[in-house]
Order: C-alpha cells, then sequence, then structure tokens
C-alpha cells in the first residue's frame, strides 16, 4: 500500500511505545520496574471523578461546542487570570484532547513545508515528529548539562533564519527537569520578538517543582510577548488525568480560531465527561498537587542519589517535572554480558531484557549520552529498580 510520504518521517512515540513493552512483559507475569511511563502514579483526586460520575448521571454525554464548553474555556480564562495576570477572551482558548493534541492542532495550523521551528535540545520526544507531520524542519539548538540546559542567546540567534517561524519553550522540561529562570526567559522572548517568531510555550509540567523553583510563564514578560505567545498546559501531569485526555492552548485569536477550525473538522470536541472532571479539577487549588509534588520530591533525591552510585553514571538534580535524566557516557563502551554497550538505545535493551527495568534511551530525547528515568513511581519500585541497576552495570567490563 502506497501511505503518505509524511507517515514515512515519523516514529512512533518512544516512550509510549516502551511502556507499551513494559506493560506487555508485566501481562506475561514478569517482574518488570517501570521507569519510563510520563505519568503520575497518583490516582486522580475525588472530586474530578465525582464530577465526572455526576456529568455521566445527568446525561452530559453527547457532543459539545467543538473547542470545549463554555464552563471549562472560563475556567481556564480565570486559572490564567488568576496564576499569571494574563487576560484571554473565550476565542482565544481552545480545549483539546490533551496537551499533545493542542500541540498537534497548533502544528497544522501554523507550519507548512519550507518552515523551520527552533527545538531546544534535549526535547520532547513529539516537538520534532508534530513539525515533520506537518512537513516542516526541525531545527535543534543544543544546550549544555554543565550549564543546566540553560539556552544560550547567541546560539538561538545564530539559528534564526528567514524562515524560521516559531521556537518551542517548555519549562519545566522533560526530559531534562530544568526549569528557566526569568532572565533566560527574557533572552528567548527578546530575539522572538525581534524576529516575529511565535513562542510556543508548553507548561505541562508547571506546578511540578522543587527546591524553591518557581514558574514562570513566558507571555507575562510583556502583552508585547503575549500576543506572539500560544500557552499550552492541561490537566494530565497536575492532577494526575493522563487518561482523560484534555488539554488546551491559549494565544493570538486569529490562530486559535485556525486551531479550532482544524479540530471541528478532525476530531470535533473533546470527551464531554472529561470536560466536566477537568472543570472540577481546575476548581481544586493547589493541596492535591503540592501533595503529590512533596512525594515525587522524595522520591527525586532517593532516586538521584542512587544513581549517582553507579560508577559512569552521573545524573544531575532537576528542579521540575517527574524525570531523572542521568548522563551515562561513562558506561558506553564498556561490556555487559550480552556484548558491548555502545549507545543510550543499547542500555535501554539491555535493562528491559535482562534485568526488567524498563527506562527510556536519550536518542528520541535528541541525546546520545543519556537515559531518562520517571520518578512518579512508588519508593519500593525506584529502590527496587536502583538495586537492580547498580548490580547489573557495576558487572560491566571496561
Ligand atoms: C512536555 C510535554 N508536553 C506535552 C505532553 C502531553 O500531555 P497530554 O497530552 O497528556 O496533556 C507531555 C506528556 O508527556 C509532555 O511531557
Amino acid at each position: 500500500m502506497k501511505l503518505a510520504a509524511r507517515v514515512g518521517r515519523i516514529t512512533p512515540s518512544p516512550t509510549l511505545a516502551m511502556t507499551a513493552t513494559a506493560k506487555a512483559m508485566a501481562a506475561q507475569g514478569l517482574d518488570v520496574v517501570d521507569f519510563s511511563s510520563g505519568e503520575p502514579d497518583f490516582d486522580t483526586p475525588e472530586p474530578v471523578k465525582a464530577a465526572a460520575e455526576a456529568a455521566i448521571r445527568d446525561g452530559f454525554t453527547k457532543y459539545t461546542p467543538s473547542s470545549g464548553i463554555d464552563e471549562l474555556r472560563q475556567a481556564i480564562i480565570d486559572k490564567l487570570q488568576h496564576e499569571h495576570g494574563l487576560r484571554y477572551e473565550k476565542p482565544q482558548i481552545l480545549v483539546s484532547c490533551g496537551a499533545k493534541h493542542s500541540l498537534y492542532n497548533l502544528a497544522e495550523a501554523f507550519l507548512e513545508a519550507g518552515d523551520e521551528i527552533i527545538i531546544p535540545t534535549p526535547y520532547w520526544v513529539s516537538y520534532a515528529d508534530q513539525a515533520l507531520l506537518n512537513d516542516a524542519t526541525p531545527v535543534l539548538l543544543p544546550t549544555s548539562e554543565s550549564s543546566g540546559y540553560a539556552i544560550n542567546a547567541d546560539d538561538l540567534r545564530r539559528l534564526v533564519t528567514p524562515r524560521t517561524k516559531a521556537i518551542i519553550v517548555n519549562s519545566p522540561c522533560n526530559p531534562t527537569g530544568a526549569t528557566y529562570d526569568r532572565k533566560t526567559l527574557q533572552a528567548i522572548a527578546d530575539i522572538a520578538v525581534r524576529h516575529k517568531l511565535l513562542i510556543i510555550s508548553d507548561e505541562i509540567y508547571e506546578k511540578i517543582l522543587y527546591d524553591g523553583a518557581t514558574h514562570m510563564s513566558i507571555a507575562t514578560l510583556s502583552p508585547e510577548v503575549a500576543a506572539q505567545t500560544v500557552i499550552i498546559n492541561g490537566v494530565s501531569k497536575a492532577y494526575a488525568m493522563t487518561g482523560w485526555r484534555i488539554g488546551y492552548a491559549a494565544g493570538p485569536k486569529d490562530l486559535l480560531t485556525a486551531m479550532a477550525n482544524i479540530q471541528s473538522q478532525s476530531t470535533s470536541n473533546p470527551c464531554s465527561i472529561s470536560q466536566k472532571a477537568a472543570v472540577a479539577a481546575l476548581k481544586l487549588g493547589g493541596p492535591f498537587t503540592e501533595k503529590m509534588v512533596a512525594e515525587f520530591d522524595r522520591r527525586r533525591k532517593v532516586m538521584v542519589d542512587r544513581l549517582n552510585r553507579i560508577p559512569g553514571v552521573a545524573c544531575r538534580m532537576p528542579t521540575g517535572a517527574f524525570y531523572a535524566f542521568p548522563n551515562i557516557s561513562g558506561i558506553l563502551g564498556r561490556r555487559g554480558p550480552a556484548g558491548p554497550i555502545r549507545s543510550p538505545h543499547e542500555l535501554a535493551q539491555y535493562l528491559l531484557k535482562d534485568i526488567h527495568v524498563a527506562v527510556v534511551p536519550g536518542e528520541p530525547f535528541g541525546s546520545q549520552e543519556h537515559i531518562r528515568l520517571s520518578y512518579a513511581t512508588s519508593m519500593q519500585s525506584i529502590e527496587r529498580g536502583l538495586d537492580r541497576m547498580a548490580a547489573a552495570i557495576g558487572n560491566f567490563v571496561a
């Protein structure tokens, strides 16, 4: 069968693929420790479930307006006003089936053949593939681990060409766990404003912060910056609602209208019941997320400490999100029981097959030296998984 050429440019999401493999192995009865999954292990809060149950009972089970129900769009407007001091009107808000879908609508509405989009690297796996699916070219902006993955303004400026249309800002970042300070955001915004680039600010991990790190939306820097920014967010991570599939975009009216039109011709509305649940989530306030983050914090410290005790592994302490992103270059070239480990991919394959620990290799995030482990899993799993990794990697021979 002759498929569309665009399909040949992408691969299935490697994080979802690794999680699916780990789940399939566990279903066969294997004792798998899964560090691959990008979702909180906490249960969705009770008031959110109650709102969904009420929606089902009340027959709120039909099509809704394609861009989302008024109540939810208003709750998003109120959140952005209350937490960031940003003002949006309803036509500037689009509710979609997860932040990933929001980003996809945006890519489809904004990018075309020949366009370039700058993506600071390491990056979340879907940014580049969504650009490729829409015939645009991802232009990777390397950042260094030693500088905490901060963006260097000169490096960014050098990558801007007449074809550059947008830049991605993802703070806190998946996979590095880095957070950008005001100075970094200002430097990015200055370049974006000067060259009229759209800023795509993926703020899905905004509430998952540690060690006193704070989140600042780049759109709050000035009205001029806000006019060139699309904020992407959702309820998946902050409210343990990954399966409910509710994300949203907020930004310039003409762009958001185009995205809404695409959605109306593709998926129509996101699930009616999930929208009611998302309203309840946004009204929850801080306690649920704060409790979850306090627990992630405990696990983060244990995981990073345990990783750093494995010879050849060096892990920075992340200040946001829920991933450790250890540098494993000290292991590369050593021999495991099944042969040499030459890449993060080979290490991840070895860990999965031989010791049943699922991690995501760095390559799809744009790194040849790292693996990603989620600590949004129980402390017991962290201890077990790291015991296995330390024993196995400790036996590699130089
Ligand atoms: C950086 C980043 N953005 C967006 C998403 C998509 O989130 P969702 O589609 O569940 O709202 C994820 C999920 O892993 C993510 O890590």
